[in-house]
């Protein structure tokens, strides 16, 4: 079972937001999707753009470099469908989110889907440090 790291508090990611959280090795790119979390590898597996910095639409990641595209809830690439990029389990308990450490296909918990456009651009200015790293669900 994956171990849940306490990462940020949910204000502070709202509905087409994203964070960059380094977690010991990983880098993990989550995004708030229409209310729901998402949280993928942040390195793309083309060359490594980050993958936090790029656009979402239909709920599909866009590199921002070659503009490959996986799903937030698989992985999975649209260009090659042997390539895929990690995504880890999403959950929240009262106002934070946590991110399960080992991959998982299964996505996140989160309010009900809103109405806002399908397609968002998606800006994070700097890359952070999960809010305690020893707390986990
Ligand atoms: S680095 Fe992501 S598509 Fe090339």
């Amino acid at each position: 079972m994956a171990k849940f790291v306490k990462v940020m508090d949910s204000e502070d990611l709202p509905i087409g937001k994203s964070a960059i959280i380094r977690i010991g090795e990983k880098e993990i790119a989550l995004f708030n999707y229409k209310g729901k979390y998402y949280a993928v590898d942040n390195k793309c597996p083309h060359k490594g753009a980050p993958l936090g910095e790029g656009r979402i639409e239909e709920c599909i990641v866009i590199c921002p470099n070659h503009e490959w595209r996986f799903k937030l809830e698989t992985g999975g690439s649209l260009q090659n469908p042997e390539l895929r990029t990690n995504v880890y389990p999403v959950r929240t308990k009262g106002n934070f989110i946590y991110i399960g450490l080992e991959t998982d296909s299964r996505t996140a918990f989160g309010k009900d889907p809103s109405k806002l456009p399908s397609s968002l651009n998606f800006n994070i200015s700097t890359v952070q440090q999960p809010i305690n790293p020893d707390e986990t669900l």
